[in-house]
C-alpha cells in the first residue's frame, strides 16, 4: 500500500464547487448535467477530475460492490462508510447520498434522521429517494429540516418487487400522466431535482418540459436535463448492463490481465525487480551479517 497520503481532486481549485443552486443553474442556462455514480475515494476523485456535476452514492453500491441481488439489503451505516469515502475525494460536484430502503419509508421522523446523517457523517451536500406524489409530504418535511432532495421516479428499483421486475414504466397514456402528476408533486414539495428511470424518451422529455428544476434520465432518452450512469455499467465492470448503458471502457478486462500478468510475473520470479527493491548499505549489510554470525545468499533470500 502507497503510505503517502493522497489528496483530494485537484480539480476543485481550478473548479468552483457546483452548488445545489449552481446544478439547477445550469439547466436554466441550457447546459446539459452529468451525474455519475461512485463509493469509494479513487473513483470519486476521479470523476471530479473528469468534471461530472454530481455524483451519486447510489444504492447500486449494493449491487455492484457489495454483490447483493439487488438494492433492498444495503444498510444506512454501510451507505454513509461509501459516502465518507467519497467525500474525501471530490470536492467540486454535488454529492448526493441515496437513502436506502427503509431509512424513510417508515415515518417521516426516520427520514430526517437518515437524511440528515448523509449531510452530518457522510459529508453530503443532499439526498436522493425514490417515490412519487406519496412520498411529497416527507420530501416537504426534508426540505424544511434544511435538506435538499432529488427525487426518483419511473422505475424505482427499491419497488421492483410490486413492480414486477426492473420494468420501464409510463409507457400507456394513463401510466405516463400519473408520473408527470408525480413529478409536479415532488417539485412543488421542494425537490431540487428530479432522476427519470426507464421510462420511454417522449414521456420523459413531456416531464422534463413540464418542470422547471433538472431531470436527470436513466434509460429515459435524451430528452432530460442531464444523464446518470451508474460507473461500474459504463466502465465495463459486471454482468452485461441493460440497454440503456452505454460501454466507455472494459476496466474488468483491463484489470483481469494486470492481475494476470502480475501472479505470472510472481510465479516466474521476475517480479520485484532491483527497481522494485529497497537497499541496505554493503558496509551495513556487512555489519549486519557479522552481528548474526551468518552468511545468508542475499539473492536467495526468499527462495
Ligand atoms: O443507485 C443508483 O445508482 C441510482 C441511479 C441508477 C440513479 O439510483
Amino acid at each position: 500500500m502507497s503510505t503517502r497520503p493522497i489528496p483530494a481532486s485537484p480539480a476543485a481549485a481550478i473548479r468552483p464547487k457546483v452548488t445545489v443552486p449552481a446544478f439547477q443553474d445550469k439547466r436554466r442556462l441550457g447546459q446539459p448535467l452529468v451525474v455519475a455514480t461512485a463509493y469509494d475515494f479513487p473513483t470519486a476523485r476521479i470523476a471530479d477530475e473528469a468534471g461530472v456535476d454530481a455524483i451519486l452514492v447510489g444504492d447500486s453500491l449494493a449491487m455492484v460492490v457489495l454483490g447483493h441481488p439487488d438494492t433492498l439489503s444495503v444498510t444506512m451505516d454501510e451507505m454513509l462508510h461509501h459516502a465518507r469515502a467519497v467525500s474525501r475525494g471530490a470536492r467540486t460536484p454535488v454529492l448526493i447520498g441515496d437513502m436506502p430502503f427503509l431509512s424513510y419509508q417508515v415515518d417521516d421522523t426516520e427520514a430526517v434522521r437518515n437524511a440528515g446523517r448523509f449531510l452530518k457523517e457522510g459529508g453530503m451536500d443532499a439526498v436522493k429517494l425514490e417515490g412519487g406524489a406519496a412520498f411529497a409530504g416527507t420530501v416537504r418535511t426534508l426540505v424544511r429540516a434544511g435538506i435538499p432532495v432529488q427525487g426518483h421516479i419511473g422505475l424505482r428499483p427499491q419497488s421492483h418487487h410490486l413492480l414486477g421486475g426492473y420494468k420501464v414504466q409510463g409507457r400507456s397514456a394513463g401510466t405516463a400522466r400519473t408520473l408527470i402528476d408525480d413529478a409536479l408533486a415532488l417539485e412543488d414539495a421542494g425537490c431540487f431535482s428530479l432522476v427519470i428511470e426507464g421510462v420511454p424518451d417522449r414521456v420523459a422529455a413531456l416531464i422534463t418540459e413540464r418542470l422547471q428544476v433538472p431531470t436527470i434520465g436513466i434509460g429515459a432518452g435524451p430528452g432530460t436535463s442531464g444523464q446518470v450512469l451508474v460507473t461500474h455499467d459504463l466502465a465495463g465492470f459486471g454482468e452485461a448492463p441493460p440497454r440503456f448503458v452505454k460501454r466507455y471502457a472494459d476496466l474488468a478486462a483491463q484489470l483481469r490481465q494486470a492481475l494476470s500478468a502480475y501472479a505470472a510475473d510472481v510465479r516466474a520470479r521476475t517480479f520485484p525487480g532491483p527497481e522494485h527493491s529497497y537497499t541496505i548499505r554493503d558496509d551495513e549489510w556487512a555489519a549486519l551479517l557479522a552481528m548474526v554470525g551468518a552468511a545468508i545468499p542475499p539473492v536467495e533470500l526468499a527462495q
